[in-house]
C-alpha cells in the first residue's frame, strides 16, 4: 500500500502569521503538535515538516516536540546547508528530504540540481546516513537526476510533482510520462521513490498510473480541506483516496 506523509508546515505558517514575534505567549495557536496528533489519528504514515533557513514557518522547537511526542516516522525537509545537517544530526528524524531553498519563494520551486551540487550532497548524505538517517533528494522527474542521486548514495528520491499538478490535457500526459520514466529509473537503481508537491484530492487519479511510488508527501490540499472537515478527517479522506486509486 502506498504511504501518506502529511506535511503540516501550513499549520506553523498560520501560527507565525499572528505570533511570529510572540512565540512564548500563552495565546499561541494553532498547535503544530496537535496538528501532528490529528494527522496521526487520521492515519498518516509519517509527518513531514520543513525547517527553512529563515524559519518562516516551522521552528526548531516544533521539530523536536513532534519528534518527542509523535510515534510516527518524522521526515525533515531541509536545505543542503551545514546548519541544517547539524540540526538533523541533533534531531535524528527517520528521514531527511533535501530540497533547494530560495529566499523569495513562497514554497519549494523546482527540484535539486543533483549534478551541480554533487560534492556537497554526497558529503551530507554520508554524514546523515552514518547517523542512521535515511536521506531523500527532492528532484525533478528526470532520469539523469535520479541516476545521479543513486550514484551519490541516496537511498531515496522524492519526485517533484509541481509541473504535473499545474498542467492539464496534453501537458499533463507529458508530465505523467516523465514521472513514469523517472520512477522506473529509480526502481531500477534500487531507490525508494516518493513524490510530492501540488498533489491534491482531484489530481491523485492521474498520478496513480506512475509505478513504484512508495510514499506521497502532501500538505496544502489536506490543510485546506481541514478548514471545513477537520484535519483528522481530511487525512482520513486522503488515505481513502489512496486506497481506492493505488
Ligand atoms: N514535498 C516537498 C519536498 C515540498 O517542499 C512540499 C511543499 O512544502 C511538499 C512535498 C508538499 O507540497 P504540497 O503542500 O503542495 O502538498
Amino acid at each position: 500500500m502506498i504511504l501518506l506523509g502529511v506535511n503540516i508546515d501550513h499549520v506553523a505558517t498560520l501560527r507565525q502569521a499572528r505570533y511570529a514575534t510572540m512565540l512564548d505567549s500563552f495565546n499561541v495557536e494553532p498547535s503544530v503538535l496537535e496538528a501532528a496528533r490529528a494527522a496521526w489519528r487520521g492515519g498518516a504514515d509519517s509527518i513531514t515538516l520543513h525547517v527553512r533557513g529563515d524559519r518562516r514557518h516551522m521552528q526548531d522547537a516544533d521539530a523536536f516536540l513532534v519528534r518527542k511526542e509523535i510515534p510516527l516516522p518524522l521526515n525533515l525537509e531541509m536545505g543542503n546547508t551545514t546548519e541544517m545537517v547539524d540540526l538533523a544530526l541533533r534531531l535524528k528524524p527517520d528521514y531527511v528530504c533535501i530540497v533547494p531553498e530560495n529566499r523569495q519563494e513562497i514554497t519549494t520551486e523546482g527540484g535539486l540540481d543533483v549534478m551541480l551540487h554533487a560534492n556537497e550532497l554526497s558529503l551530507n548524505i554520508r554524514k546523515m546516513s552514518e547517523a542512521g538517517i535515511k536521506v531523500s533528494l527532492f528532484i525533478d522527474p528526470e532520469v539523469c537526476q535520479v541516476e545521479m542521486a543513486a550514484k551519490l548514495g541516496a537511498p531515496m528520491v522524492e519526485l517533484h510533482t509541481g509541473c504535473f499538478a499545474n498542467s492539464q490535457g496534453e501537458l499533463r500526459t507529458q508530465e505523467v510520462t516523465r514521472l513514469q520514466a523517472a520512477a522506473e529509473a529509480g526502481a531500477n537503481a534500487g531507490l525508494h521513490v516518493n513524490a510530492g508537491h501540488g498533489i491534491n484530492y482531484a489530481n491523485l487519479e492521474d498520478l496513480a498510473v506512475v509505478p513504484h511510488l512508495h510514499e506521497l508527501n502532501i500538505g496544502h490540499t489536506i490543510v485546506c480541506r481541514s478548514l471545513f472537515v477537520g484535519l483528522e478527517q481530511a487525512v482520513r479522506d486522503m488515505k481513502a483516496e489512496l486506497a481506492r486509486l493505488f
